[in-house]
């Protein structure tokens, strides 16, 4: 038999999250825990390099359990929990920070994206790729699904584990398979840029009533009149629309489009519809989890207790090899 393999992701609690993050990760993150020995966890610890509001994390940290959770993650077919909980991954990206080249670190696109967009130019945003890569090592993982964005962090990864192996001649970290998700295209905001918690041009997944309807009713169109015949592919509206309906109804309103008489705001009452549709079911399903928070910090703990003890038997032997003195054993 061929053993399961381990598939590895996190997200930041670092906001609302929005149908950027659905379409982007989450959605492949709940379908790929049917595919292998998954492990889901909040990058809570990275979320610091952006939030220093103690309460706001803790409720951000609550907000993302209660979606993955309601939008289909089964905590019974994945390790689900929060990267506080396993602190051997600090311990770790301190080990392997001892062998990352500066010059690595400066060639990091996501750092000078982060900095452009207004976020403290601290160390821990500097780092962020060797938390990342402990993230990802401490439990061998074999598989990452993440988006494009992600690439470069991952190879990051892949080039810390070999550091250390060679380093020390012995395998102790597995070298990680590259997996990016190609299935989505970047998911534009309500102004056309990709859509990002960074843009405040988000339409969040737990968005309801007035206040859904107010970002649907404000995405940026062209001004072609009503009764003119309109170029669907160039559309933020039809791009969204494309991510909720079923091949049939994207046609019938790729024909509506190009028949003129059919203006943005009919474009967007229909993408109203499609997302309440999408999410019903979900939403309810968060609403009966906020009644039952023994249940989902029940959750996390268990899942904790897990991943700690997968984390813990990769870094005992990198104690070992590097020569770091314990005078008693760490209890998973
Ligand atoms: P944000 O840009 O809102 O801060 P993050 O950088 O925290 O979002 O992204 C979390 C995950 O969601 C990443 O895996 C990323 O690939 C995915 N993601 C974020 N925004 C989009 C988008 N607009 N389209 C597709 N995927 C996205
Ligand atoms: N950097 C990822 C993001 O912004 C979140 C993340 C942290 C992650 N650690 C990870 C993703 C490990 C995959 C694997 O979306």
């Amino acid at each position: 038999m061929t053993k399961r393999k381990t598939i590895l992701s996190g997200i930041q609690p670092s906001g609302k999250l929005h149908i950027g993050n659905y379409f982007g990760a989450m959605r492949q993150h709940i379908r790929m825990q049917n595919e292998g020995d998954a492990f889901y966890f909040l990058a809570n610890y990275h979320s610091l390099t952006s939030v220093n509001d103690g309460n706001l994390l803790s409720e951000y940290t609550m907000d993302v359990v209660l979606d993955y959770l309601a939008l289909g993650l089964d905590p019974e077919k994945c390790t689900f929990f929060a990267q506080s909980d396993v602190p051997q991954t600090t311990e770790l990206a301190w080990i392997l920070g001892c062998l990352t080249p500066v010059s690595l670190m400066e060639k990091g696109v996501s750092y000078k994206d982060k900095v452009a967009n207004g976020l403290s130019p601290n160390i821990g945003l500097f780092t962020y790729p060797i938390l990342q890569a402990s993230d990802i090592l401490i439990y061998h993982s074999h598989l990452v699904p993440v988006g494009e964005d992600q690439k470069q962090n991952i190879e990051i990864s892949r080039d810390l584990a070999g550091k250390l192996n060679r380093a020390y001649d012995k395998e102790l970290l597995i070298i990680p398979e590259e997996y990016i998700v190609k299935s989505v295209a970047i998911v534009p905001g309500i102004d056309g840029r990709k859509m990002s918690k960074s843009y405040a041009n988000t339409i969040n997944i737990f968005d309801e009533g007035k206040a859904l309807k107010s970002r649907v009713m404000s995405i940026q169109t062209d001004s072609t009149p009503l009764e003119a015949p309109k170029n669907p592919d160039t559309c933020n509206v039809f791009a969204l629309i494309k991510l909720f309906a079923d091949s049939e109804t994207v046609l019938n309103i790729s024909d509506k489009y190009k028949g003129g008489g059919y203006g943005y705001g009919h474009a967007k009452k229909e993408l109203l519809t499609l997302i309440e549709g999408y999410f019903a079911e979900a939403r309810e399903k968060r609403k009966e989890l906020e009644k039952d928070p023994d249940y989902v910090r029940d959750v996390l703990h268990h899942g904790g207790i897990k991943a700690r003890k997968r984390a813990e038997s990769v870094m005992e032997p990198i104690r070992e090899a590097t020569g770091l003195f314990r005078s008693f054993i760490y209890e998973p």
